[in-house]
């Protein structure tokens, strides 16, 4: 399969890093538009700077839309009158199905959506390597092309069902986002006790990194610890005291994170038949 040349609309943080790493895999990257900030990543990957997004798909086979989610829509109907004949558009936002395209369609585009489920930040990204990218694309030679792209950057493909976007970002949501709010939770329990910041760091950090190491070796439910899975109700009666002593809502989070790892809990073998009076304040079956 040939390799479609690349245009790039959206110098922003997801713009650039695919287009530094398409670049380093050997793609050509035609043209780059961002209306104020193209000319840096333009010189970098050896592209040309447009005037206007609708002169990158002249120069390009495929065109990545690294926009804000809002603004997907207007930019696409900004591109309508352009030659779609025989070309595709992605965008990258994870939320949205490629139904945003939609309106492209109509002159002769490919389009789908290309998420990479990676954290970007201002920081340098120097791989994406591992990375899983979702795709969703109906066209074949689309489809073939955005595989062969993850393929290049050495990332895992994962094709979802048409209109399952939103549902796919929210498992993301959980897993990354999420965490960081559970973390920022325990930093200020650990404040509240008088930890100076940097030793809250050091000893959540040093604790999730082994979560995560545990979650990499073992999976699920191996990786869980502590006394849902050592049946040490006692416990957990004490966490939910101590919790309601100081802040009654997150005593109720704590319930209900527990509550979703008891069926871990049971598939480890622990009974879990003795927790069941700390969850009846949820006033629902606790399995
Ligand atoms: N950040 C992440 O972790 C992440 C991960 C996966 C996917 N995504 C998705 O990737 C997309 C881009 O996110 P990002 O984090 O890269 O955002 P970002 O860093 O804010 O970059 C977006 C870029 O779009 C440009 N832009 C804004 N409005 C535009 C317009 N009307 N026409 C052309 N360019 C415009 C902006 O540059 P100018 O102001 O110069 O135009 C900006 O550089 C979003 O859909 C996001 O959901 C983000």
């Amino acid at each position: 399969m040939t390799r479609p040349t690349i245009g790039i609309i959206g110098a922003g943080k997801v713009g650039g890093v695919l287009a530094r790493l398409l670049k380093q895999a050997g793609y050509e990257i035609g043209a780059v538009y961002s209306r104020s900030n193209a000319e840096a990543l333009a010189q970098a990957v050896d592209a040309e700077v447009t005037g206007s997004s609708a002169e990158v798909v002249a120069k390009a086979d495929l065109v990545l839309l690294a926009v804000p989610d809002d603004v997907i829509q207007s930019v696409a109907v900004a591109l309508e009158k352009a030659n779609w004949q025989g070309k595709g558009v992605v965008h990258t936002s994870g939320v949205h199905d490629a139904d945003l395209l939609v309106p492209l369609v109509s002159q002769g585009a490919m389009i789908g959506s290309l998420h990479p489920a990676f954290p970007f930040t201002e920081a340098a990204v120097s791989t994406l390597a591992g990375v899983t990218f979702a795709i969703e694309a109906a066209d074949e030679t689309l489809r073939g092309w955005l595989i062969a792209i993850v393929d290049a950057l050495e990332g895992n493909p994962f094709l979802i069902p048409p209109g399952e976007k939103a549902l796919y970002h929210a498992a993301l949501v959980f897993a990354s986002n999420y965490t960081v709010t559970l973390y920022a939770v325990a930093e200020t329990l650990l404040r509240r006790l008088g930890a100076e910041p940097e030793a809250a760091e050091a000893a959540l950090n040093a604790l999730m990194v082994g979560t995560v190491a545990n979650l990499q070796a073992k999976g699920v439910p191996g990786a869980l610890t502590g006394p849902l899975v050592r049946g040490d109700s006692g416990t957990v009666e004490a966490h939910l005291a101590a919790l309601e002593a100081v802040d009654s809502p997150l005593a109720e989070v704590y319930r209900l994170l527990a509550q979703l790892s008891l069926p871990m809990v049971k598939e480890r073998g622990v009974p879990v038949d003795v927790m069941g009076k700390l969850f009846a304040a949820l006033n629902k079956p606790y399995i």
